[in-house]
């Protein structure tokens, strides 16, 4: 991992600092993942466990990502003590979801982390549960006339921002279907970047 990834995705950069500079606030987010309290949700790519901050109800919550420090950080949160909160270091696989059987598939900011077949991979896989009601993605994305969020996006840390039909396009090789998207600030009043949050029902 380079030095530039290490400093942006070391916790207190990503949780503290990057609200101040971009404005975030994935409230519309979470409310668009509409989980209740017998979902069971299935968080890929969860980094420090922000995720827990938005949910209100759900009967189990499971938080995967690859990277340990995200994880370390996410574990020290005072909701990670309670039996319902799971936290792992790992990529998910299709045993991931026999075990968790999710309801609801979160997964902010992940897509633009990895490239077309490993994010279509995800998807299917989700596609082949059938537990799975809805599935949330939230991703930078590069859009015509927006010079000052084109360069953030640049400047993400995912190597794979894409333009919106890119993001599509990834769902629909998935044998998915968008039941919404939108293209949203990441703050509602200060947020510089944009990003397409995508709603897909199985
Ligand atoms: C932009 S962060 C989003 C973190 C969190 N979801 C949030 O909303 O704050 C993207 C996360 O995806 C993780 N990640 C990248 N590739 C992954 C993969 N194949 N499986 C699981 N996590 C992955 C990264 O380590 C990073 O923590």
């Amino acid at each position: 991992m380079s030095l530039y990834d290490r400093i942006l995705g070391h916790p207190f950069v990503y949780h503290y600092v990057r609200p101040l500079v971009v404005g975030i606030d994935y409230t519309p987010q979470y409310e668009a993942l509409d989980a209740h309290s017998a979902d069971r949700i299935l968080d890929i790519g969860c980094g420090g466990g922000d995720a827990l901050r938005y949910l209100g109800s759900f009967e189990t919550y499971h938080g995967f990502d690859t990277d340990e420090v995200a994880i370390s950080f996410a574990k020290q949160r005072p909701e990670a003590g309670r039996p319902n909160v799971h936290f792992e270091t790992a990529p998910v696989t299709p045993a991931t979801f026999q075990h968790v059987r999710p309801t609801r598939v979160m997964m902010n900011g992940l897509l633009h982390h990895v490239d077309d077949e490993a994010a279509v991979q995800l998807l299917r896989m989700c596609g082949a549960t059938n537990t799975v009601e809805r599935i949330v993605t939230n991703d930078p994305v590069y859009l015509a006339d927006e010079p000052l969020n084109n360069i953030l996006a640049r400047l993400d840390r995912g190597r794979f921002v894409r333009r919106i039909e890119g993001y599509r396009d990834l769902v629909a090789r998935a044998g998915l279907t968008i039941a919404h998207d939108v293209v949203m600030r990441s703050h509602p009043t200060r947020g510089i970047a944009r990003y397409l949050l995508m709603v897909i029902e199985r």
